[in-house]
């Protein structure tokens, strides 16, 4: 992956770490001296949680408020109102609203490429904007896919957290052709893995022969740890909580 590039986490179910792969990520890349943007890109919040903000309906401008600026062709406030920087890591945060922005894209003509105002406007700064997105594939997903370079998709190896996956995948399809021709299906990256249970390992082995020759399974895969639920309720990346 080359420069300015802009990478969506996204997967149809939830509960797949694509939050704190998205955290985790950020943090690694950043200490090889990348920089590093991530936009929480769901209404849980989840992600902004993550960075050690405790009330994040009361952040005052957030990713959601940016995106009713472009919506009613307002001018965007300046970054540093709305870009947060934790620790080497810049992001920008999401509030609950932002469920409303979804239903304010899906009645509004024209909004699939919403973000892309917002992220022209940012992404010179950074290598690499990570966007950590929602289970459903509403119209904030869809906005996160027309502006994205890669997607990462994640996946549970768990019989049902695996099933989403080809449909995903064609959403995924489906935008390349009609919105979004640069965007690239970066892989599959495997979470919460136990090596030790057979079904594990069976749907692992089921996911490779699936997708062989068509989208990259990443040979690393992330082990099932209380590590993750730890550091994320201590506010620390794994590389320093657990590296
Ligand atoms: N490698 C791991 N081992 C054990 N638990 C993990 C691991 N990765 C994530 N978890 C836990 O699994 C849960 C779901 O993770 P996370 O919130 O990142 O998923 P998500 O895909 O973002 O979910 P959502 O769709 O709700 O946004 C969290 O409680 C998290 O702490
Ligand atoms: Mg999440």
């Amino acid at each position: 992956m080359g420069h300015e590039q802009s990478i969506v986490i996204g997967a149809m179910k939830g509960g797949s770490a694509k939050t704190a792969s998205t955290y985790n990520l950020a943090y690694s890349l950043a200490e090889q001296g990348k920089r590093f943007l991530a936009i929480d890109f769901d209404p849980q919040s989840n992600l902004t949680t993550c960075f050690g903000v405790e009330k994040t309906g009361e952040v005052p401008v957030t990713i959601g408020h940016l995106m009713i600026s472009v919506l009613e062709e307002e001018d965007l406030p300046e970054k540093t109102r709305f870009i947060w920087e934790r620790e080497g890591v810049d992001f920008i945060p999401a509030p609950m609203m932002l469920s409303a922005v979804d239903a304010k894209l899906r009645l509004e003509m024209g909004t699939g490429k919403i973000l892309s105002t917002i992220l022209d406007v940012v992404k010179d700064d950074y290598d690499y904007v990570l966007i950590d997105t929602c289970q459903s594939l509403g119209a904030l997903t869809i906005n996160a896919l027309s502006v994205a370079d890669d997607v990462i998709v994640t996946g549970n190896p768990q019989l049902l957290a695996m099933m989403g996956l080809q449909d995903f995948l064609k959403t995924v399809t489906k935008i390349q052709n009609r919105i979004n021709n640069k965007l690239q299906g970066a892989g599959i990256l495997l979470t919460i893995c136990d090596a030790r249970t057979i079904l594990s390992k069976t749907i692992v082995e089921e996911v490779q022969e699936t997708f062989k020759g068509q989208l990259t399974v990443f040979e690393n895969k992330i082990p099932n740890t209380v590590k993750v639920g730890e550091s994320i309720y201590y506010s620390q990346p794994l590389i320093e909580y657990a590296p």
